[in-house]
């Protein structure tokens, strides 16, 4: 399957691994020691350093063997918005110079002089060396180690430490589409979907991360997970007072029922919107999961309106309407763009019925925040404030054209 993941840099460490040393060897094609510490150093998840990889690099297995080591930036997380909360592991470039970085400079500059004076034989034989010696290391294949991460996964008896482990491992695994696929021939699903219902929230938290991982942009794996009906759990997680673990499972949700009509209604059906619904009105809930979630409304909204076939009739139901429009009495510039958008999508859906925002003042509350976009926002803001009034102009054209076609 080809289809391009939103962040297809992204490798599992094995590959990263496989990079390294060939970069290594690139760099230092006669000094093998120099790359075989490197790579050693890289194959032990106990470094002495290991803040140079970032905070979120905290790998191995359960096991002795095939130790590893975590790359994976997660931000990003492509159309289903999840950044803000990302672990935050460290770059390949950061990796990359750390292990540079851990070879000997001085050594390398006079070996790198004296590589001029080697023979095309000579360095012929040197490559093949450092190439015997990669392969002496034995990189596990990624498929080994999924392996390995799933049966500590499926170990009863293992500490929940390791259980943390195997999850963030799985998490960088699956990344690439080709591994996520496999995730379920390995039997590694129905062990994570497990997870969902741990007893403890970290762990809760990881596996609904490493399920909208493995289901991003990925129709298969999307159907395998909601056969499974791991949706009822992460639409409960939804609720969680947690912010860290309400905003992994929506994460989750959003990246299972994208442009997934089984998906869609499997959410109406485990009635997910009461979740969103209590994630829009509470003010409790944190800011950034509220935009999340009307990201969501949004995006399911703009399905309904391409595919042609409204299914999702919560989105027009009169109660989530007054939910979206009084998000824009916040004072949240990013906020008020997200729910402008939304309520641009929502106002064309033809399941709505336009008279319910007039019920609820879009009109009047369209008009305050024309005022205040003008007036309070910050020096520092005013350009995009100037584009959420652009924004907040349209709806309200929208809006009223709606009202004319009812009316006439
Ligand atoms: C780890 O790295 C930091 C910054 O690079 C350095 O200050 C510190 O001394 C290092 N610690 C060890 C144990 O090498
Ligand atoms: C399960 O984990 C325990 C504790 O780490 C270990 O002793 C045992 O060998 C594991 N069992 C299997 C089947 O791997
Ligand atoms: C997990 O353990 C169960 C028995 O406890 C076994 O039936 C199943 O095959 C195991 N799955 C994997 C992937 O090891
Ligand atoms: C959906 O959730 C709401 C709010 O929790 C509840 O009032 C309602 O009964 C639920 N509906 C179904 C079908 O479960």
């Amino acid at each position: 399957m080809a289809t391009p993941r939103a962040h297809s840099s992204k490798r599992p460490t094995s590959h990263l691994l496989f990079a390294i040393s060939l970069s290594v060897s690139v760099l230092i094609p006669l000094f093998v020691p120099a790359a075989a510490t490197a790579a050693v150093a890289l194959g032990e998840g106990d470094g002495e350093n290991k803040s140079a990889l970032g905070p979120g690099s905290q790998w191995a297995t359960g096991k002795g063997e095939g130790q590893l080591v975590a790359e994976g930036d997660t931000a990003g997380g492509g159309l289903v918005e999840e950044d803000e909360f990302a672990g935050g592991f460290g770059s390949l470039d950061s990796m990359l110079q750390w292990a540079i970085g851990n070879s000997d400079p001085e050594k390398l500059k006079e070996e790198a002089s004296d590589v001029q004076k080697l023979s095309a034989d000579e360095l012929l034989k040197r490559r093949q060396e450092i190439k015997e010696l990669m392969e002496k290391l034995k990189m596990p294949s990624d498929a080994d180690l999924i392996k390995i991460a799933i049966a500590d996964l499926n170990n009863s008896s293992i500490s929940l430490e390791d259980r943390q482990r195997a999850l963030q491992e799985l998490l960088v695994l699956v990344e690439p589409i080709d591994n996520a696929n496999d995730l379920d021939k390995l039997g590694g699903l129905l062990p994570v979907i497990h997870e969902l219902n741990n007893a403890n929230e970290e762990i809760r938290t990881t596996s609904a991360w490493v399920l909208g991982t493995a289901s991003q942009n990925n129709a298969l794996v999307q159907n395998q997970i909601l056969g499974y009906g791991a949706l009822a759990s992460l639409v409960k997680m939804g609720y969680s007072t947690s912010t860290e673990e309400a905003a992994k499972a929506l994460y989750a949700i959003s990246a299972l029922i994208r442009n997934n009509v089984n998906g869609q209604e499997a959410f109406q059906s485990e009635n997910g919107s009461a979740m969103l619904q209590h994630i829009l009105v509470s003010n409790s809930v944190d800011v950034r999961l509220q935009k999340k979630a009307v990201f969501l409304v949004t995006d399911l909204a703009d399905f309904q309106l391409n595919s042609g076939n409204p299914q999702l009739s919560f989105l027009s139901d009169r109660l989530f309407v007054k939910s979206i429009v009084d998000m824009l009495s916040r004072f949240d510039l990013d906020l008020h763009e997200k729910v402008l958008l939304a309520i641009k999508s929502i106002l064309k859906l033809s399941s709505t019925d336009v008279e319910d925002f007039e019920f609820y003042d879009l009109e009047g509350v369209l008009l305050r925040l024309g005022v205040q976009l003008e007036d309070l926002a910050p020096d520092d803001q005013k350009e995009f404030a100037g584009e959420v009034d652009a924004l907040r102009r349209e709806v309200q054209t929208l809006f009223q054209q709606k009202l004319k076609q009812v009316h006439s």
